[in-house]
């Protein structure tokens, strides 16, 4: 197990492979700089043309925080931000947004918005505030839920797996707001169980091709957004499979992706066919209210996302 800096330079270390478990999706993004842009320093991140901007289809952040462009986002984000008024946690949540965007230097765009209406929802319908054991936030993007959870559980530990190159982006953005958390890089069962009872460590690195070892720690919660829709069947099973596995009475997962959606070599990958079972205990399902509109700062500013749906379900356990 390898801790702090030294595990993020694990990643880093890594950072150009390719791994065993990304679709096409993930490979076939064309050419790509020769050198992933924070595996040199991903300690001090730079956002924008002179630094670090994107690493293929995960997106982008907003970095222009000035108050005309806060204002624009507070605008175009009154439709989705109505979500909001449902939640109790919803205030909490962005306060605590608010806070670790300061010390990233990023804005309350959409993408966070969204994360944020998540995380109240979750915070709302289950009992994590009483709970220690961990989360698993599989395929984040700029480190955004693991944020969010940082900042609003603060006894919790996360465990953040992704795809190495993004892996990196997700701890170099985490880094920036929570340079002294505590980070672990493992591999292997046992590593994650060293990792999780070290009390200094709150957020623990995995690779997408060592997902095994979530298998050997109580999971109590499971997170996937816009991610799952562009894994090969197989990955996304074995996610389901280790979070129905791990050793933990009941383990619940948030799941929030496309209805429906082809992948480039045809691949199609539908939302109601993931290997849900008729006996996992169903919280909230149905289309996700947060991801029905985006915005864009042209004329006629809202557009239609293509339909996404998101549940929330005590899984059977196997
Ligand atoms: C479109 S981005 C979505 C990011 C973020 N969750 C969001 O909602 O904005 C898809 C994410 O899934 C991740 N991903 C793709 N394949 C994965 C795999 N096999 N295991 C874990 N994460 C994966 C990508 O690296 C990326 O972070």
């Amino acid at each position: 197990m390898l801790l702090n800096k030294v595990a993020i330079l694990e990643v880093a270390r890594h950072a150009d492979s390719v791994d065993r478990d990304a679709s096409v999706h993930w490979t076939d993004v064309g050419p790509g700089p020769v050198e992933h842009p924070l595996k040199r320093d991903p300690f001090n991140l730079v956002y924008g043309p002179a630094g670090f901007s994107s690493i293929g289809p995960i997106g982008a952040v907003s970095m222009k925080t000035s108050f005309r462009h806060r204002l624009i986002h507070w605008l175009l984000q009154l439709p989705t931000r109505m979500s909001g008024l449902e939640f109790e946690s919803y205030a909490e949540v962005r306060r605590a947004a608010d806070g670790l965007l300061d010390r990233q230097g990023r804005i309350f765009d959409n993408d966070v918005l969204r994360h944020a209406l998540t995380m109240a929802l979750i915070l709302d319908r289950l009992p994590l505030r009483q709970e220690a054991d961990p989360i698993a936030v599989i395929g984040d993007g700029f480190g955004t839920m693991t944020a969010l959870i940082l900042e609003t559980l603060p006894s919790t530990k996360i465990i953040t797996v992704n795809l190495t190159k993004t892996l990196l982006v997700d701890l170099a953005f985490l880094y920036k707001a929570f340079p002294d958390c505590g980070y672990a890089y493992v591999e292997t069962a046992a590593d994650m169980r060293t990792a999780l009872a070290e009390p200094s460590v709150r957020v623990v690195a995995l690779r997408a091709d060592y997902s095994e070892a979530l298998a050997s720690v109580p999971i109590i919660l499971g997170i996937n957004i816009l991610s799952m829709m562009e894994m090969m069947p197989s990955v996304t099973a074995r996610y389901f499979d280790v979070l129905r596995r791990c050793p933990r009475r009941q383990t619940a997962f948030y799941c929030c992706n496309r209805v429906e959606k082809r992948l480039a070599d045809g691949t199609v990958t539908r939302f109601l066919e993931y290997p849900w079972r008729a006996a996992d205990d169903i919280v909230v399902d149905g289309p996700c209210p947060w991801t029905r509109i985006a915005y864009r700062g042209w004329p006629p500013f809202f557009y239609r996302s293509n339909p996404v749906q998101h549940r929330l379900a005590w899984l059977e356990k196997s």
